[in-house]
C-alpha cells in the first residue's frame, strides 16, 4: 500500500477527516474539537490518513461585528479560531470551517452572501484549511453556479490553500457546472441520517453519478454515520432510536470508499467502540478511496445478469497499479449470491489470466480464480476484494 503524501495537491484525492454536525449539531465547543484532534493522533486516525477536523454550522454569533466580520461565539470558542487552528496544526492536522452561500446558514447564523471575499480573508487569517459551503437561504436572483464560483475565487485568492467543499445537495444540475467552479468536492446527495434506509437510498441515488467524480472535484455522499448508533443530539439525523448494525455501518463505509466520496467521520470518536474503529481505520478500503487516479467506480451493467437490481450490485474501481477494487453489495433484506464474470471486467478467458483476490474487509488472501467469483453476501452486507491479474 502506498503511503499518504502530505504534500500532494489540494483535492487530488477525496478528503479524509471528521465533521461536528452529525453527532453534535449546535452543541460544539473548542474542548470537543481539541479532544478530537488529540484522538486523531492517539487512536490512529491520523496514521490512517484522516487529516481534516471540520467545525460545521453554529460556530458563530448571530450577528457580524461593526466591520462586517464573522465572530466566533466566545461562549463556545473562548480562545478564538486562530488558537484552535494553531492547536490542530501543531498536531500535523488541518482545520475546517463552515459557511453558506446565502444570507444565513441552514441553522440561521450569518451566511457569506455579499461577504465572500471578506470571509475568505478572515478564514485564511485564522488558518482555515477547508471550507464547507452550504446552500440554505440562497438568493433567488443569483444562480448557485455563480455563488460557488464566487467563493471559489475568493478562497483561491485568499493567500492560503483552502480546500473548497461545496454543499448544494446535488441540486440545480450541479454535475453540469461544479467542476468548472473550482470546488474540490461537492455534496451530490441530500443529508444523510443515521439509519439503514438513508444509507441505502443515498448509495442507490449515486449509482448513475459515478462518471462525474474524479480528482479535484469529488462527489460527496455526505458525512459518515458509522459508529453513531443513534447518538446524534438532533432528532432529524439520529432520532435516538435510530442507528444501524455494525455490518450496515461497514457496508456504508465500503460504499463511500469505493464510490470515491470524502470520508468524513461523523460519530463521537471519544467513545468509539472497537467495531467502529475497525470500520473507520480499514486501511485497505482507505487505500482504494485514496487511489491517486481517483477514478469513479463503474457498475457492472445490470443486463443480462439476472441477479442485478438496484439493491444488489457490483461496483468496480480501476486502480492506478492495474488492480481492480471490486465491491459486491447486497442492500436487500435476504442473502444473495452476487457473481462477477471476469469477462464483464474486460478480462476474457482467452487472455490467459486469473485474478488473485485479496479480501479488503477480512484482510486475507482468497486465492486465484478463473472466469468468475461468486460470493454469497448476507443481507445489508458486502464483500470488497482487490483483484490482481496473474498468469
Ligand atoms: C445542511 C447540510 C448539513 C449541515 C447542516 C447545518 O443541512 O447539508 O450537512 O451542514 O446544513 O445546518
Amino acid at each position: 500500500m502506498k503511503e499518504m503524501d502530505a504534500n500532494k495537491p489540494l483535492g487530488l484525492t477525496p478528503a479524509l477527516g471528521w465533521n461536528s454536525w452529525n453527532t453534535f449539531t449546535w452543541d460544539i465547543n473548542e474542548e470537543l474539537i481539541r479532544n478530537v484532534a488529540d484522538l486523531f493522533v492517539t487512536d490512529g486516525y491520523k496514521d490512517a490518513g484522516y487529516e481534516y477536523i471540520v467545525i460545521d454550522d453554529c460556530w458563530s454569533l448571530k450577528e457580524r461585528d461593526a466591520d462586517g466580520n464573522l465572530v466566533a461565539d466566545p461562549a463556545k470558542f473562548p480562545s478564538g479560531m486562530k488558537a484552535l487552528a494553531d492547536y490542530i496544526h501543531a498536531k500535523g492536522l488541518k482545520f475546517g470551517m463552515y459557511s453558506c452561500v446565502g444570507t444565513h446558514t441552514c441553522a440561521g447564523y450569518p451566511g457569506s452572501f455579499e461577504h465572500e471575499f471578506q470571509d475568505a480573508a478572515l478564514f485564511a487569517e485564522w488558518g482555515v484549511d477547508f471550507l464547507k459551503y452550504d446552500y440554505c437561504f440562497k438568493p433567488r436572483h443569483i444562480s448557485g453556479e455563480l455563488m460557488y464560483k464566487r467563493m471559489s475565487l475568493a478562497l483561491k485568492n485568499s493567500g492560503r490553500d483552502i480546500l473548497f467543499s461545496a454543499c448544494n445537495w446535488g441540486e440545480d444540475k450541479v454535475y453540469d457546472w461544479i467542476r468548472e467552479s473550482g470546488a474540490h468536492t461537492y455534496r451530490s446527495t441530500v443529508d444523510i441520517r443515521d439509519f439503514w434506509d438513508s444509507i441505502k437510498d443515498l448509495a442507490i441515488s449515486q449509482l448513475d453519478k459515478t462518471p462525474f467524480t474524479g480528482p479535484f472535484s469529488y462527489n460527496d455522499l455526505d458525512m459518515l454515520v458509522v459508529g453513531m448508533n443513534g447518538g446524534s443530539n438532533d432528532a432529524f439525523i439520529g432520532s435516538k432510536i435510530g442507528g444501524c448494525t455494525d455490518i450496515e455501518y461497514r457496508t456504508h463505509f465500503a460504499l463511500w470508499a469505493l464510490m470515491g466520496s470524502p470520508l468524513m467521520i461523523g460519530c463521537d470518536i471519544r467513545n468509539a467502540s472497537e467495531a467502529t474503529k475497525d470500520i473507520l481505520l480499514n486501511r485497505d478500503l482507505i487505500a482504494i478511496n485514496q487511489d491517486i487516479e481517483g477514478r469513479g467506480a463503474y457498475r457492472i451493467k445490470p443486463e443480462p445478469n439476472w441477479f442485478h437490481n438496484d439493491e444488489v450490485f457490483i461496483l468496480v474501481k480501476v486502480l492506478t497499479d492495474g488492480d481492480l477494487a471490486i465491491g459486491f453489495f447486497n442492500l436487500s433484506d435476504t442473502p444473495r449470491e452476487v457473481p462477477v464474470l471476469f469477462w464483464d471486467l474486460g478480462l476474457p478467458h482467452a487472455a490467459g489470466f486469473s485474478l488473485s483476490l485479496y479480501d479488503c474487509i477480512e484482510h486475507a488472501e482468497l486465492g486465484s480464480f478463473k472466469e468468475r467469483f461468486a460470493p454469497v453476501v448476507p443481507a445489508h452486507d458486502c464483500r470488497v476484494v482487490r483483484a490482481k491479474l496473474v498468469r
